[in-house]
């Protein structure tokens, strides 16, 4: 194993990403809070991560639902008090659980301090220039730049006759990060956590921090079309150097661990997302790559995806397999559509916690949460209110997680932030708990098996039928020890020869009745069967 043969939490482990929200409401205000998290780490515990991500719970005026800080030193009341958060850790780390806070470096919320000053004179005013103000170029706005969640990605401020930029919403003005007095005021903040005793960070949006000086314009439409120009606004080369200031802060501190979103143009460029890894050593510790999230279910295109993403890991880096967010559809509604969704999240699952790289678990996958219709009027996700009904945005994927089949599906007695989904009287935590076939089991059993053996949460990855009739499988290597892994995407049978005249054992099998003992010259999957197959020599 890497790093004289240590588990490296970070590396090796799970990251489970909690959506605070919607985890568990402690003190029935219908929204998911801090002491709610802790009541659950037994929960958390049980099931074997090793790491949570909290998406952000500072102080936020909750325009971007936490996304956008008015203070980064401050808990936000709806999420508890830091004494609180405190105890979170504390709580936290006594179970071996390390906590992972979101980062938000791009923007700060119109209400945070800093932009208020920034605001408030054009001259003579240190914090003008710690956002990005620009006077109106012949008259109109200074270039074609778009906003992430829809129109021009500057706001005209009257009283200063001058532009702001913002990437996402008005209310998430950007940060200047050339402004050398505003990036020390912001790695203080930083470091204000890691004093603490956090144990990282997932940094938002984070290839977009820096933009073009010059103010050059994105080809046209470059959304959609033009993804292949170089673009003004993402990757620009002052990202990297700040991230590698960031790597140095993180360092300052052991085993800190820095997550970078990177959101790619086309969505899951693993190119762009493997190259904030740096050399290894001096970048983030791990980015995500989307692109298994952006893929039909199909055998033969995860292959290829999963190939890419790790033909581009520099030597010392190390890759994160993700198969859903809070930004995007749940993994589930994606495995096509209609039938047999259930045993298309079982193979997924295999996949996740077998793949090489650290997995993420959103909060709810363990148990195949899906979507959630939400109406019109229950809609609170911004990006949602502007495109309905052509997008209705995030919340879908956002719901309260569903502990049991009691009221409101044991997330609070209050009336829920967001509605819960219809199907949790029969998809619920403490009734997959009782069944061992259930997806819940499975992520528990696999996320154990990762942990004992060696292949799995550090070896070598070797492809062995590279998705070629529906089939996938892998071997994963460490010493003398090989797992092998063999995936079926589809509903047939399929009789598949690994060339090894060897017997090995099953190891699991998502189709528990298999016997024990296989011959891999002649190996007959059933429909989706993902095994795993184990040999030690
Ligand atoms: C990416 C986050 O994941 C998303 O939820 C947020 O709205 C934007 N960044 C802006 O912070």
């Amino acid at each position: 194993m890497s790093n004289n043969g240590k588990y490296m939490w970070w590396k090796h482990g799970v990251i489970y990403h909690i959506y605070p929200l919607s985890f568990y409401d402690s003190n029935d205000d219908g929204k998911g809070d801090i002491p709610g998290i802790i009541e659950k780490l037994d929960y958390l515990s049980g099931l074997g991560i090793d790491a949570i991500w909290l998406s952000p719970i500072y102080t936020s005026p909750m325009v971007d639902f936490g996304y956008d800080v008015s203070n980064y030193r401050e808990i936000d009341p709806v999420f508890g008090t830091i004494n609180d958060f405190l105890q979170l850790l504390h709580e936290a780390h006594s179970r071996n659980i390390r906590v992972i806070m979101d980062m938000i470096m791009n923007h700060t919320s119109h209400l945070h301090p800093w932009f208020q000053e920034s605001r408030s004179s054009r001259y003579y005013n240190p914090k003008r220039n710690w956002y990005i103000w620009h006077s109106p170029k012949n008259g109109r706005k200074p270039n074609r730049w778009k906003s992430a969640f829809g129109g021009s990605a500057w706001e005209y401020d009257k009283s200063t006759k001058q532009y702001y930029l913002h990437t996402f919403l008005k209310e998430q003005p950007d940060l200047n990060w050339w402004n050398t007095s505003m990036r020390k005021a912001f790695f203080d903040d930083i470091e204000f956590w890691l004093k603490l005793g956090v144990d990282g960070f997932r940094f938002d949006a984070i290839n977009m921090i820096v933009k073009d000086k010059k103010l050059r314009n994105n080809p046209l439409f470059f959304d959609y079309f033009n993804y292949k120009k170089k673009l003004a606004t993402r990757n620009q080369p002052g990202s990297y150097s700040i991230i590698k200031l960031l790597r140095k802060l993180l360092d300052k501190y052991e085993n800190k661990v820095g997550i970078g979103e990177i959101y790619s143009l086309p969505p899951g460029n693993s190119k762009i997302s493997a190259s904030y890894l740096g050399n290894g050593n001096d970048s983030l510790h791990l980015t995500f790559d989307f692109s298994l999230i952006f893929r039909w279910w199909n055998a033969r295109s995860y292959y290829k995806c999963i190939q890419n993403w790790y033909d581009h890991i520099p030597d010392k880096g190390w890759p994160s397999i993700v198969l859903s967010n809070h930004d995007l559809y749940r993994s589930i509604n994606r495995f096509g559509i209609g039938l047999h969704k259930k045993e298309k999240a079982k193979v997924a699952a295999v996949l996740l916690f077998t793949l090489r790289g650290t997995p993420f678990i959103y909060y709810g996958e363990e148990l195949g949460m899906k979507n959630t219709k939400i109406a019109r009027s229950c809609i609170k996700d911004p990006v949602g209110k502007r495109y309905w009904p052509f997008y209705s945005g995030r919340d879908k994927a956002r719901t309260p997680m569903q502990w049991n089949d009691q009221q409101n599906a044991g997330f609070t007695n209050a009336k829920p932030w967001l509605p819960i989904n219809k199907d949790f009287i029969e998809n619920n935590i403490e009734k997959q708990k009782d069944n061992n076939d259930s997806l819940f089991n499975i992520y528990k059993t696999l996320i154990y098996l990762r942990k004992k053996h060696k292949p799995l949460n550090a070896g070598d990855w070797k492809p062995l039928i590279y998705g070629i009739k529906g089939v996938l499988a892998y071997s994963r290597e460490f010493e003398n020890e090989t797992i092998i892994v063999v995936l079926n995407f589809t509903s047939a049978r399929k009789n598949i020869n690994l060339k090894m005249n060897e017997e090995m054992k099953i190891l699991f099998s998502t189709h528990p009745k298999r016997s024990n003992k296989i011959q891999l010259e002649n190996l007959q999957i059933l429909p989706f069967e993902a095994t795993l197959i184990e040999s030690r020599i």
